[in-house]
């Protein structure tokens, strides 16, 4: 199915739009068995090549969904992938190569997902980047490359998420994955603090005009998450001990100390809020913004 564009449909496509009963080819398109909160739930994740994205990718995979794994980084898809296979074997899965910033891409790995599931229920934006400068340093080509990735690219999946789920009348679930950063500024982030906070209430405006269609749309807001992140790389680290007059080793220690519960953040517990979110339980929750950082920052 081709979404957008300005040629008009075939025969076939527009036989296949009126005879469309959504539920019934969901049914051959995603046959996925396994038992969980999502059970028959179809999920695009971006980002699923690394970090945040893959651990919501094998979350979510776990509670039973359908999973395309979008991310402009096919290799790393694929390794996660084969990650999910390998501890569940009977995964309903698709590589969805997607640059989050381009529409034209964006609207292929739709396509593909419409082709091999049939539908969609979930969204997950998580495809994002950091790049630390003072602001006196940031080269504004850095600027402006985060806000395509980290807003652009947010925009550009949840409009195409919007019309599938509003052509299937059966609501969904759209979540930002934002920052602790989005709430409380971090220093020299000038970058990710904008986009973290305009992808926050990019998802309360997006709440508003998609609730008459069951659509939800949250956000959620880790702390710091070092397992599997690129964001955290060496380097990285390196500027954070320099900045804290810390050894790297001492690094992610001293931002377990920052938090209430004194607990290292996992993937798994980042995945497992937004499973909540995306589920039938928090069927009359939308437009929040969730906050999953071992208690680092209190909402105002
Ligand atoms: N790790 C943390 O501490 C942390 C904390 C709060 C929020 N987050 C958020 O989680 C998300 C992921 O962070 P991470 O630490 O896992 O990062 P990461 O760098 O490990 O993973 C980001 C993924 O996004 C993909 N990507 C980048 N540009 C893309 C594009 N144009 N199109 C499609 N895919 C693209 C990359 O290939 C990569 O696989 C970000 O939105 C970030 O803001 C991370």
């Amino acid at each position: 199915m081709s979404m957008g564009g300005i040629k008009s449909l075939t025969k076939r496509e527009t036989d296949f739009v009126n005879n469309w009963e959504s539920e019934a080819f969901r049914q051959k398109a995603s046959g996925c068995s396994i038992e969980g909160l999502l059970k028959d739930k179809i999920a695009m994740v971006t980002g699923a090549g690394s970090g945040l994205g893959r651990s919501i990718a094998i979350g979510i995979a776990k509670a039973g969904a359908a999973v395309a794994l979008g991310d402009i980084d096919t290799t790393a898809a694929e390794q996660t992938k084969a990650e999910i296979l390998k501890q569940l074997p009977s995964a309903e899965l698709l590589v969805a190569q997607c640059n989050v910033t381009n529409e034209q891409s964006v609207q292929n790995a739709y396509n593909l997902l419409m082709d091999k599931f049939g539908g969609l229920d979930i969204l997950v934006n998580a495809a994002g980047i950091a790049p630390a400068f003072s602001m006196v340093d940031l080269p504004v080509d850095k600027w402006r490359m985060t806000l395509e990735i980290n807003l652009t690219g947010y925009l550009l999946m949840a409009k195409y998420a919007a019309k599938i789920m509003i052509a299937q009348k059966m609501g969904g679930s759209i979540v930002n994955l934002s920052s602790k950063s989005g709430l409380e500024a971090s220093k020299n982030n000038t970058p990710y603090n904008a986009t973290k906070a305009g992808e926050i209430h990019m998802a309360r405006g997006w709440a508003m005009e998609l609730g008459n269609h069951g659509i939800r749309v949250n956000s959620v807001c880790p702390g710091n998450v070092f397992e599997g992140s690129k964001i955290w790389n060496p380097e990285y680290i390196k500027v954070c001990a320099k900045k804290y007059g810390i050894k790297p080793e001492e690094v992610i220690p001293y931002y377990v100390k920052k938090t209430i519960l004194g607990l290292e953040i996992k993937g798994q517990d980042i995945a497992d809020a937004i499973i909540f979110l995306s589920s039938e339980k928090a069927r009359v929750i939308t437009g929040q913004t969730l906050v999953v950082d071992a208690g680092q920052v209190m909402v105002r």
